[in-house]
């Protein structure tokens, strides 16, 4: 797959190098052509690097990994994103305090209704980026979730796919709607993370478990609870 990497820092040089190394195209973009390159350096993996266009131009998939701005000051022209599969990771800036305000609308809706010829695809923000240097051995053995929320059903099975080559269990999680639930998980991530300092990097795992063969607690009643 030929991927283009938006903004090569933290989350889009770990990402864009996990994925040279299962074999895609990759690309970094950066704001200065020469950032781009120096990261391709740094990767290397026959990676390619120069700036945010460029980028965008390579990649049938693009990993939008700048926080809160508009596409339309990023790139010269949004036309080079038509017809593209973005992948979002952002999360909200932290508030003071972990604050969160509740989520109304989602970074990753916002950036669809800014680049609506674009495939909006949310997906790894619930990945601290040190856990990318677990991948993907060992990570497989952990079974770590990726929430995968999209409108486009062909760009969310693309992504799916780039998920597993890297070694993470993704998780069809609906709609770009979805997002919002997706980020307020991120939030709290965060706030485990870095306020209440557990140690490690609390990532999510979802089991799907089996019912039991006998309900010993008297099973699911009817209930007026919707
Ligand atoms: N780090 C993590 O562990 C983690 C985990 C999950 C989600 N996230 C989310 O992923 C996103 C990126 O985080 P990060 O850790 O990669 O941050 P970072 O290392 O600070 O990188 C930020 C990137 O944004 C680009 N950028 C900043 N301002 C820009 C502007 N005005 N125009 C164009 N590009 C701009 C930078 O571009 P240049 O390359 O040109 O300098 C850089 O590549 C954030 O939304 C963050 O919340 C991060």
């Amino acid at each position: 797959m030929k991927i283009g990497i938006i903004g090569s820092g933290n989350m889009g040089r770990s990402l864009g190098i996990l994925w040279a190394e299962q074999g895609h195209q990759v690309f970094f973009g950066a704001r200065t052509a020469e950032k781009g390159k120096a990261v391709a350096e740094f990767a290397k993996l026959g990676t390619q690097g120069g700036s945010n266009d460029e980028a965008a131009m390579f990649g049938d998939v693009l990993l939008y990994s700048v926080r809160g701005v508009n596409p339309e000051d990023v790139f010269t022209s949004t036309e080079v994103l038509t017809g593209k599969t973005l992948i979002d990771p952002n999360n909200f800036e932290i508030p003071e305090d972990f604050k969160y305000q509740p989520i109304i609308k989602s970074l990753a809706e916002k950036l669809a209704e800014e680049v609506p010829n674009a495939s909006v695809v949310k997906a790894f923000n619930t990945i601290p980026m040190e856990v990318f240097e677990l991948a993907p051995e060992p990570l497989k053995e952990h079974n770590v979730s990726v929430f995968i929320a999209a409108d486009n059903l062909e760009a969310k099975q693309v992504v799916v796919q780039l998920v597993q080559d890297i070694g993470f269990n993704p998780i069809d999680s609906g709609n770009l709607r979805n997002a919002r639930l997706i980020e307020g998980l991120a939030d709290l991530e965060r706030f485990l993370i870095i306020h209440q300092q557990m140690g490690g990097y609390a990532v999510p795992s979802i089991n799907f478990l089996p019912a039991a063969q006998i309900q010993r607690l008297g099973g699911r009643q009817a209930s007026n609870l919707k």
